[in-house]
């Protein structure tokens, strides 16, 4: 199946999910958005409010924070893939619960397998719990990681910036690194025939 059909088919099965007490108190189920060729995914917790209202994910204030830090790296929100953890609201925006976590897991992975992102950025602490479940955001925040060769990096969730003013510059200096880390893993993931001919290209200079 291709990415695009891939990502999809899991839309409409999240959207037809049963598999959690969430379902019960959703208004629309929030699969996630982007292109399939995206080097870029973003992470978050679950949906909120408007999410819940518009079955898209950060559409409300930490989503316009968001979209500003993308801007500020030279992005749109149209170049890179966003989701959740939980693919429907918490009631009262509570946290997202384990078994909750656990059944939506299947479709973050098959999301994440099927873009095959250059980078994950993780925002927030459930969503990095996913990937480095021993870490504490205050220590990793920012600094990127190999986790089953995919690099991992763990950001402050935007909302949590827009409570603590003091957390706003540092998730605007995390941002500022990520083109770069960006750039590192597209250079890992060349095969070593690629980057020999490039080093002859380049000595051709
Ligand atoms: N917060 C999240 O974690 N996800 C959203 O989609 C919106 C707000």
């Amino acid at each position: 199946m291709k990415p695009e059909e891939e990502l999809q088919d899991v839309a409409e099965a999240v959207r037809n999910c049963t598999d959690c007490k969430l379902h019960l108190s959703r208004k629309n189920a929030v699969p996630g958005e982007g292109p399939a060729g995206a080097a870029l995914m973003f992470i978050g917790e679950g949906p909120g409010f408007h999410e819940n209202e518009q079955g898209r994910p950060f559409v409300g204030a930490a989503g316009h924070f968001l979209e500003e830090l993308l801007g500020s790296i030279g992005l749109t929100r149209q170049q890179v893939y966003i989701t959740n953890i939980v693919k429907c609201r918490p009631p009262g925006n509570r946290d997202p619960q384990l078994p909750e976590i656990e059944e939506c897991a299947k479709y973050l992975d098959r999301q994440i397998e099927a873009i095959n992102p250059k980078v994950i950025v993780t925002l927030g602490r459930f969503s990095m719990a996913r990937f480095i479940p021993e870490a504490r955001i205050s220590t990793v925040h920012g600094r990127a990681r190999t986790i089953n060769g995919r690099v991992i990096v763990p950001m402050y969730h935007p909302a949590a910036a827009l409570h603590q003013p003091s957390l706003r510059r540092v998730v605007e200096e995390d941002f500022s690194r990520l083109p770069e880390m960006i750039e590192r893993a597209q250079q890992s993931t060349i095969t070593p025939d690629e980057s020999s001919s490039q080093a002859q290209q380049l000595s051709l200079f």
